[in-house]
């Protein structure tokens, strides 16, 4: 069984980069657990022409690059995002990526497929201390998976983390998530 773990952060030394190692860390003993990071892949904005979703094809020059991190999401069988709070939501990079999924939304007939049977998981991190802000995150996280016809299968919120030495101590909580994986 194969995992993808996706920072989506732009971040690849802070908080959400050193959550993602210690998922992948605990994960690997019983998936084949690969991670990547949303910001490492270059992409416009969708421009909400919805000819997706007539054809379950994008029109844009650069509809490789999200079939590229779709064909991740197909090769997994397990699907962990790990988001930080960016203004009370998902990053810019991870929300641009979703839009850009559009070709997929099951919402729309005929709609582009990942192979079934996957299960999402969402982790949500902030530096303030109330967990609604990381259940809208989380909100986002799901709404995708769902759409994608990936069962939403576990979600963890973390207050309290700005950067990667606050996440030491929190490490015990992550791994016991990850056990229920
Ligand atoms: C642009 C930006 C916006 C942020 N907005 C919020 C916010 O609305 N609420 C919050 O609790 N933390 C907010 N934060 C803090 C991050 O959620 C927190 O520092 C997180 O640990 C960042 O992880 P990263 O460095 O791995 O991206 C924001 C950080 C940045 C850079």
């Amino acid at each position: 069984m194969k995992a993808l773990v996706i920072n989506c952060s732009p971040v690849r030394t802070g908080a959400t980069a050193e959550i993602v190692k210690t998922v992948c860390t605990e994960l690997s003993s019983r998936y084949d657990t690969r991670s990547i990071c949303i910001d490492d892949y270059k992409f416009d904005f969708c421009k909400g022409c919805r000819s997706c979703h007539n054809t379950a094809k994008c029109v844009m020059p650069d509809a490789s690059v999200i079939l590229d991190i779709m064909n991740e999401f197909d090769n997994a069988d397990i699907i962990v995002s790990v988001a930080p709070s960016y203004w009370a939501d998902i990053p810019g990079q991870y929300k641009a990526f979703i839009d850009r999924v559009t070709p997929w939304c099951n919402t729309h007939v005929p709609h582009a497929t990942i192979k079934p049977g996957k299960k999402g998981y969402a982790i949500a991190l902030r530096t303030g201390p109330n967990m609604p802000e990381c259940e809208r995150l989380i909100g986002s996280i799901e709404h995708f998976y769902g759409h994608l016809e990936i069962e939403c299968a576990g979600h963890l919120g973390l207050t309290s983390v700005e950067n990667k030495a606050d996440v030491e101590p929190r490490k015990e909580e992550i791994i016991s998530f990850c056990k229920g994986i």
